[in-house]
């Protein structure tokens, strides 16, 4: 059944997963509040429609760091996309580029900068975590730079690994671990067996050759855990925006304070989000730190929502509330588990056009038109 919105493929991709996987990318930190607000404050933001104006010609297009994007939308950088669908990264990129959007590689995927930049056309961002080993920091860098990356996003709200407690539970290894308990679940999906448990070994694939030193994901997994740096702090920013050169964006901001600071120290822009409720947990939604920050930063900064987007009124809603764009997580894992990158295309087809008919009811056909007064606040 042909999937009509991001919960049919949330459905479909729990359907085709292996249980100890579907709760990977589904999952949050602990009690999953933020992850639960992250989708529930969008709700607390009503539209105040607008009638008889003229919707004839609609337009959801933007300008991110000089690069048309026929929506909105940035397919988020997640770890490991592999583990869904076979080559998941080259997919999800595939399927960006066929809707004219960006796709943030992360650091942790399954296939490497070089092989997504030379199977797909630019531009794409990259995704870095702060490596304690600077040396690997700074090549990371340059093989972003060499594959042509235009944007490079700063992930600032890992120095360690979120605890969450379905992983735990389900003993969720890399690469998935044949054991008792998981045989039977990973036989009765045969589908991604095939596919993805009984194909090329996964791993991190960015980190083979380095100081890393194996292509082994175990012992990868154990050298990343004692890379995140403790010590970062926001003169290495400047570090960073010197080393790349071109636009960078802090991803995890979540108070004014840091925005602020973000422009002191030379960034490009903000990526409001709370890594999708899996770092700290009872941290603020990403929809209700949104307005205060991009009030405080007004245009010094491109301003990006991140968390919970699972409708286009979700990212109209962010629009009009300061927003740019909204980068897009599990909605793009969901459809990536359903159907590789058909399914990630369905995604984006299906924001695209929720973004199109919101629009359109609203009575506001342009981003450009979006405002506070778009919205009425309904506690
Ligand atoms: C992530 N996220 C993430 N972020 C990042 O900066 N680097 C990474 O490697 C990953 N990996 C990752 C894996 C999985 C399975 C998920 C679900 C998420 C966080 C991601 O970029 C984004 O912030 C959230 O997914 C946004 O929330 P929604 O859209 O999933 O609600």
């Amino acid at each position: 059944m042909r999937a009509i919105n991001i919960d049919d493929l949330r459905s479909a991709a729990r359907r085709r997963l292996p249980n100890v996987i579907f709760e990977f990318i589904d999952g949050g930190a602990q009690d999953e509040t933020t992850l639960r607000a992250n989708r529930l404050d969008f709700q607390r933001w009503r539209f105040r429609t607008r009638v008889l104006t003229d919707v004839s010609k609609r337009d959801q297009s933007v300008t991110l760091f000089g690069q048309h994007c026929a929506s909105p939308l940035i397919l988020a950088p997640t770890g490991l996309a592999g583990l869904l669908s076979r080559r998941g990264e080259l997919a999800a990129a595939r399927a960006a580029e066929k809707y004219g959007v960006p796709y943030c590689l992360s650091t942790m995927s399954t296939c490497t900068i070089e092989e997504i930049t030379r199977e797909t056309t630019p531009p794409k961002w990259f995704q870095l975590y702060v490596l304690r080993d600077r040396g690997l920091t700074k090549a990371f860098i340059d093989r972003a730079k060499a594959a042509h990356c235009t944007a490079l996003v700063l992930t600032v709200d890992t120095k360690v690994q979120g605890p969450r407690e379905r992983d735990m539970r389900n003993g969720f290894t890399v690469p998935p671990r044949f054991t008792a308990a998981t045989l039977l679940d990973f036989a009765r999906h045969y589908a991604w067996l095939f596919d993805v448990a009984l194909g090329p070994k996964i791993t991190f694939k960015n980190f083979i050759g380095t100081a890393a030193a194996s292509t082994d994901a175990v012992t990868i997994t154990q050298f990343i855990a004692g890379q995140y740096d403790l010590s970062v702090n926001w003169r290495d920013v400047e570090w960073f925006k010197a080393n790349w050169g071109g636009p960078v964006m802090l991803k995890g901001i979540l108070s004014v304070e840091d925005a602020k600071l973000a422009i002191e120290h030379g960034a490009d822009g903000v990526i409001v989000s709370n890594h999708g409720g899996r770092q700290l947990e009872g941290a603020v939604s990403a929809i209700h730190a949104l307005p205060a920050i991009a009030e405080a930063v007004g245009d010094r900064l491109e301003v990006v929502l991140d968390g919970g987007i699972r409708r286009g009124a979700d990212v109209v809603r962010a629009r009009a509330l300061g927003a740019k764009a909204c980068m897009i997580g599990r909605s793009w894992l969901y459809g990536l588990a359903a159907d590789g990158q058909v399914g990630v295309e369905r995604a984006l087809e299906i924001l695209r056009d929720e973004i199109d008919t919101t629009l359109t009811l609203l009575g506001r056909p342009t981003l450009a038109e979006l405002d506070r007064n778009s919205l009425e606040y309904v506690a």
